[in-house]
């Protein structure tokens, strides 16, 4: 009794250490500011370089340009590109990071499981859909002749912890994580013999992007042959082996690999109580949006959890921008988001101000660049002369994003009282007057003058599967 009691004790100064440990080396991290991240003080810290490729298959591949880290990140993100070759599948599977995927070229189609209902979603240039974390999931392109391009936010805040994101595969015979249990377990939980169950497990993997060709029929061409009520059973079946992963949503990094594991290992068949959080929704088509914001300079876009109601639960916004050749977005800043961005088209340059009034960054940027803009931080695009400059943006929060204007005719500097911002300009009134009634434009300027002359060299193109290295 005393013995246990002193080990008790013993247990309890370790478990505080540990604790000790953990927030220390927290607390080292958030030091971190901006300028001390890799590459030190370079210009170039807003832009996003550091990149993986994380899946390579016959079929295709999957890069993530990795988040940054430091304490002005609240939520980040890392941003993925798949490419995907006439007539694959992306085997399914489900993952420990949210996806909001965007359909940049082609055509797919998007099984998915929600709520225990099976459902399958066209979709085409342009779609937005939010797949959760821990939500089943497969994606076939369905395009003719066509590579499909689809870019990504992954929301890490639900991971494990690894560097980018954790699959895992239910397909994909040998990588399953099927495979992993013994045979009688499976042979009698699926209720079939164990020539039936080889035939599926030990297929050849040939990675998680496959072709599927009507000369080799393969698994999954049988599979995707199938129809949808079969299709639902199979995938049940398939979901009711992993109860419980996708329920517990809210995990905590130390015991959210045990629990995958033990809701893996679980067996039992507990009826899926969702909350409604996950139910299958439609695409919503960004393309075919009525602009927010438009002029002869150029259009905007941005999407909430008001015109898409999933957004509520990813808690990540969308936002697209296309200014025509030479046109500039006015400075501004985002008082409640962060913004992820990604050229799609076009070049232009980026200009982003340090809290202090220095120059934090000015760079040039083109077709595949990612970069970021925390909050608060003033910034403008500006599109080179020769072509419109399109790009595409994740924001870090679902609800309406008020950027707030610095120049322009909507510039919160006319909303101010003129006679105390000339005292903070140390100019007369008549002088601080001009300045800021002289712009007549809002959001996007003409501004050839300042707006880079030529294309510039391209930059590293995520979708380029040619393009092996930065
Ligand atoms: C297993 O399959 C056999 C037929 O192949 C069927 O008679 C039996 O009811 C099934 N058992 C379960 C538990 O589904
Ligand atoms: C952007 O604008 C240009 C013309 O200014 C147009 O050719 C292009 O198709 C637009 N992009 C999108 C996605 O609408
Ligand atoms: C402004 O802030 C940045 C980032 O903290 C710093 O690197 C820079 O030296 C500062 N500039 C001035 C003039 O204080
Ligand atoms: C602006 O501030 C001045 C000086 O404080 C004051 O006299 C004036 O009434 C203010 N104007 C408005 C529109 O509030």
């Amino acid at each position: 009794m005393e013995k246990s009691k002193r080990s008790f004790g013993l247990l309890l100064v370790l478990v505080f250490f540990h604790g000790v440990m953990v927030m220390r080396s927290n607390g080292y991290e958030g030091e971190e500011g901006w300028g001390e991240g890799e590459g030190g003080r370079g210009k170039g810290w807003f832009m996003m370089k550091d990149w993986r490729q994380v899946i390579k298959s016959e079929g295709g591949e999957m890069r993530v340009v990795i988040s940054p880290r430091g304490r002005i990140i609240e939520k980040p993100m890392h941003i993925g590109f798949l490419t995907m070759e006439p007539k694959t599948l992306f085997v399914p599977q489900y993952l420990d990071s949210g996806l909001l995927i965007f359909i940049r070229q082609g055509e797919a189609t998007l099984g998915v499981i929600c709520k225990d209902k099976f459902g399958e979603r066209r979709l085409k240039g342009g779609d937005i859909y939010w797949i959760p974390a821990g939500s089943v999931f497969y994606l076939l392109n369905t395009g003719i002749g066509q590579r499909l391009h689809v870019i990504c936010s992954i929301d890490p805040s639900q991971s494990l912890g690894f560097e980018t994101f954790q699959p895992f595969y239910i397909g994909g015979g040998p990588s399953s994580v099927l495979a992993g249990f013994d045979t009688d377990t499976l042979t009698s939980a699926f209720n079939v013999s164990q020539p039936e169950l080889q035939q599926m497990m030990m297929s050849q993997f040939r990675g998680p992007i496959v072709h599927i060709t009507e000369r080799a029929p393969t698994m999954w061409t049988s599979f995707l042959g199938l129809r949808e009520e079969e299709k639902h059973k199979h995938f049940k079946k398939l979901l009711e082996m992993k109860q419980g992963s996708s329920q517990n949503k809210q995990y905590d990094s130390s015991s959210s690999w045990r629990n995958i594991v033990r809701s893996i290992l679980d067996l039992t068949v507990e009826k899926n109580k969702g909350s409604g959080s996950s139910e299958c929704e439609d695409s919503y088509n960004i393309y075919d949006r009525k602009h927010d914001f438009q002029n002869d300079y150029g259009w905007s876009v941005a999407l909430d959890s008001e015109d898409y109601e999933p957004l509520k639960n990813s808690g990540v916004g969308v936002y697209l921008v296309n200014l025509t050749a030479g046109s500039m977005m006015a400075p501004h800043m985002n008082p409640t988001a962060t913004e992820y961005g990604i050229v799609l088209a076009g070049s232009g340059e980026i200009q982003i101000v340090f809290p202090n009034g220095t120059s934090a960054m000015n760079m040039r940027v083109s077709v595949g660049d990612v970069f970021w803009i925390p909050r608060y931080f003033a910034f403008c695009q500006i599109a080179s002369r020769t072509a419109p400059f399109e790009f595409v943006g994740f924001t870090t929060s679902a609800y309406k994003n008020r950027p707030q204007f610095l120049v322009g005719s909507n510039s919160l500097l006319r909303t101010l009282n003129l006679t105390s911002l000339a005292m903070a300009f140390g100019v007369d009134e008549v002088k601080m007057r001009r300045l800021i009634e002289a712009q007549q434009e809002a959001v996007i300027l003409p501004t050839a003058a300042v707006a880079p002359p030529h294309q510039g060299e391209t930059g590293f193109d995520p979708f380029d599967l040619t393009n092996g290295k930065v």
